[in-house]
């Protein structure tokens, strides 16, 4: 279980993007970092021959750039046809990483082989949530500064539940990428996000370039009106839009990850990103966009009666089911003001300890401010004050019953493996054929802005990560 750590995502630029360090990478690495004493007179040698060879290379460099011989490029390539840089960011929601592999997805492929992909897949954020990581990825922010922490969650100054199709802004923190974008005077727009119907700042989800979500419109209607928009006169070509599928997610929660459907549904995803290809192609574009192929999450089988009750806390404390705001992956409990939460946290994990709480190993108890630092999940008010961090697959309830536990769920921890989803860019601003290491998605948002020239608002990226993934200007 590899844990993402703040100095994973601050992993030094990759040195493909500069020629010397990339050429002399061999030489680099074969010198230890505490060379033995035999080694040390020969370190030196080494050294010579490294900056020598060096030397040669970039000579060779100067010279073969100025005659016609084509070369790998490490700068980003120039438009052909468009005026403007676009970025074309795609969901598809709950596309597990690995899913890739399930079958044959030749679209997907063209895109992983000839632009540059999270080799291990992208993290989400906690809690690995539909809502909170679609919403990270627009603002790259963490939820407890998004403001969105849960799919539906009650605010405890608000005093009304949140749910997925609550479009006041006063839910929505943070300056999500079509408000930064049209914020610069450039177009954006929308076919469906978490977020994107919602009226924020110079946003005002314009009816031409903005859908209210609606889970039944074809796959193809929506790609065909995003290819629509390559037909507007260049000044007109939004520079930001979004594209969301709603599968493999809606079949996973059904069947879990490993059944057929799911198979089935990659397909038919990579059919969507064939008919996209295509389309781009006719128009002559498809080189010129930058396409963002992502997922919010990941997802993990539930079944065998992994389960986990409440109701079995009781000898060492009731917990009502009033004080729960979410149960499963993510539990979260507000007990009413009169109780420690402290204490309530103490009694619980006390039974989850006890060996006499069935599977209560698998679960374990935090108030919010105790939770990892990496889950960044306490400083907001909608968080409620304890939160349970379930183990991979379990399931918590309030009592047993005769309910099919059967199916897929995500929401867990983001450091499970089964939680990444995948990364994948194409375009100008792209290498060809690239790996980079695993990042969180808070990133997105910097490498968006980065493309399209813009000052992007504060966020949780880093600053210099755009450099590690994209190619530099020319
Ligand atoms: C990758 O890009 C090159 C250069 O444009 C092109 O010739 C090749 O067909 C592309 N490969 C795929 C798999 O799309
Ligand atoms: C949602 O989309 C379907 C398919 O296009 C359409 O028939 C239906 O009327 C739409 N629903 C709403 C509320 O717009
Ligand atoms: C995340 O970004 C917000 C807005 O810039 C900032 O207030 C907050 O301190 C940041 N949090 C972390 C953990 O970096
Ligand atoms: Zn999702």
């Amino acid at each position: 279980m590899a844990v993402p750590t703040k100095e994973e995502d601050e992993d030094p630029p990759i040195s493909s993007t500069s020629l010397l360090s990339f050429d002399t990478d061999d030489c680099s690495t074969s010198i230890p970092p505490k060379p033995p004493f035999s080694s040390v007179i020969f370190t030196p040698l080494i050294l010579v021959t490294c900056v020598s060879l060096s030397t040669a290379i970039i000579f060779a460099y100067l010279f073969f750039s100025h005659s016609s011989v084509s070369f790998i490029s490490h700068v980003s390539r120039p438009l052909q046809k468009l005026k403007h840089p676009v970025v074309l960011l795609i969901s598809s929601d709950g596309f597990r990483f690995g899913y890739q592999y399930k079958t044959d997805t030749p679209n997907i492929d063209r895109l992983i082989r000839n632009g540059t992909e999270a080799e291990l897949g992208l993290i989400p954020v906690f809690p690995t949530l539909t809502f909170p990581n679609h919403y990270a990825i627009v603002t790259g922010l963490y939820p407890a500064y998004h403001g969105i922490i849960n799919n539906i969650f009650l605010d405890p100054n608000i005093r009304e539940p949140f749910t997925m199709a609550s479009y006041d802004p006063k839910w929505w923190l943070g300056e999500p990428l079509w408000e930064t974008v049209v914020n610069h005077g450039l177009k954006a727009a929308t076919y469906f996000w978490p977020g994107s119907e919602v009226n924020k700042g110079g946003w005002t989800c314009p009816e031409s370039l903005c859908k209210i979500y609606n889970g039944s419109v074809p796959f193809e209607e929506r790609v065909d009106t995003v290819l629509n928009y390559f037909d507007l006169p260049n000044s007109e070509i939004p520079s930001f839009m979004t594209l969301y599928f709603g599968d493999p997610d809606h079949q996973g929660h059904k069947v879990g990850p490993d059944d057929p459907q799911i198979t089935e549904a990659i397909a038919r995803v990579d059919g969507m990103i064939g008919k996209l290809i295509q389309g781009l192609e006719a128009r002559g574009v498809f080189e010129d966009v930058n396409i963002i192929m992502l997922g919010d999450h990941g997802m993990v089988g539930t079944c065998d009666k992994k389960l986990i009750f409440l109701e079995d806390l009781a000898r060492w404390i009731k917990i009502p089911k009033d004080w729960i705001q979410s149960y499963s992956p993510l539990l979260s409990i507000r007990p009413p003001p009169s109780y420690s939460s402290k204490d309530v946290v103490t009694k619980m994990n006390e039974g989850l300890k006890s060996g006499k709480v069935k599977n209560g190993q698998y679960l374990k108890v935090y108030v919010k401010e105790e939770l990892p630092d990496r889950l960044h999940y306490s400083e907001s008010d909608r968080i409620p004050p304890i939160i349970g961090l379930i183990d991979e697959a379990f399931k918590v309830e309030q009592k047993s019953s005769k309910r099919n536990e059967c199916g897929g769920s995500h929401g867990y921890d983001n450091a499970f493996f089964s939680m990444r989803s995948i990364f994948i860019g194409h375009g100008p601003k792209f290498a060809r054929g690239r790996k980079v290491p695993s990042f969180e998605n808070v990133q997105i948002y910097n490498m968006v802005t980065t493309i399209l020239n813009i000052q992007g608002a504060s966020n949780n990226g880093t600053s210099s990560f755009p450099k590690t993934i994209l190619l530099p200007s020319h």
